[in-house]
């Protein structure tokens, strides 16, 4: 007998708000490709809501197996979890839960997403030594492990409150330093990679110009904002002659992990659903 066809897995995306989450648009994808029976729905959950919602996920009464969690929970979280793992901790944000053997499990996927969509697009940028992070928010957390993680010996956390990139360089440790918006032009000669990860260009705010041309050969840029896929700092970049990574590859990334430790199977990136969240995002702009 089919036990998944009779109780189907259910997971779930929390947020509030969390209407314009494209995490079910990407799960549900998934399942159809595999022909699988379980679900995958968006919750609003307002935060004096989070602990009754932890709790029925524990004792098994939501029916829920695990799931994502997104802005403003990936924080507040840790505390509501049994077990977090060291990315998580590193991070200090959780965007993935899970259950096992009746503990609750959490973990942070956004910092192997955002490796695995370079390796995909640029495959052999993590060759390179020197990083540049623009932006010291939650983002820029999962961003600084992935580039520790895969060996960049010098990171330069540059931010417009030079106080938040020193809070992380602390956190970090030695081979992360911070740095401010004047400091920019300087660090750019010679870097192997920039990443954005502010949302500066965007909505009106003015962008300032930046010379990607003192970068090593062979630099990349990329940003992990991806609505619009070409952001103001891309466009500037691929101006100048820069080869460029667009950041919506590290949404779609960052949903394998969760997908397996819920349904089994290690769904793949294709192009197909790149194409359909593009479509997605394209319907409502
Ligand atoms: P997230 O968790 O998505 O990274 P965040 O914590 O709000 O979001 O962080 C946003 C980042 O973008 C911060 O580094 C912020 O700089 P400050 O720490 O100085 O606030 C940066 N940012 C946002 N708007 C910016 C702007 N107009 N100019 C420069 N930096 C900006």
């Amino acid at each position: 007998m089919d036990r998944t066809a009779e109780n189907p897995r259910q997971a779930f995306v929390i947020g509030h708000p969390i209407a314009h989450s494209r995490s079910p648009m990407i799960h549900r994808y998934w399942l159809q490709q595999a022909g699988l029976s379980g679900g995958y729905v968006p919750v609003d959950v307002a935060p004096a809501y989070l602990p009754s919602f932890f709790q029925a996920l524990k004792d098994g009464s939501s029916g829920y197996i695990g799931g994502n969690v997104t802005v403003p929970h990936k924080e507040a979280v840790l505390e509501l979890v049994d077990e977090i793992d060291d990315t998580a901790r590193q991070i200090g944000a959780v965007n993935t839960v899970w259950l096992e053997d009746g503990r609750l499990m959490a973990t942070n996927t956004d910092s192997l997403g955002f490796a695995a969509n370079l390796d995909d697009s640029a495959p052999g940028w993590d060759r390179g030594k020197r990083a540049i992070v623009l932006g010291a928010g939650g983002a820029s957390r999962a961003v600084i492990h992935a580039l520790l993680a895969r060996g960049f010996d010098e990171v330069f956390i540059v931010n417009r409150t030079r106080a938040r990139a020193s809070a992380l360089a602390e956190r970090f440790g030695p081979r992360v330093s911070a740095h401010g918006m004047g400091e920019l032009a300087d660090l750019m000669n010679g870097a192997d990679l920039f990443v954005n990860t502010t949302t500066l260009g965007m909505a009106g705010t003015e962008v300032p110009s930046i010379d990607f041309s003192t970068m090593a050969e062979g630099g990349l840029v990329t940003d992990i904002v991806y609505v619009p896929l070409q952001t103001p700092l891309l466009a500037m970049a691929r101006r100048q002659g820069r080869a460029t990574a667009d950041g919506l590859g590290m949404l779609l990334h960052q949903a394998v992990p969760g997908f397996h430790k819920w349904f089994g199977i290690t769904p793949v990136v294709t192009p197909e659903l790149r194409e359909l969240v593009i479509a997605d995002m394209e319907a409502h702009s």
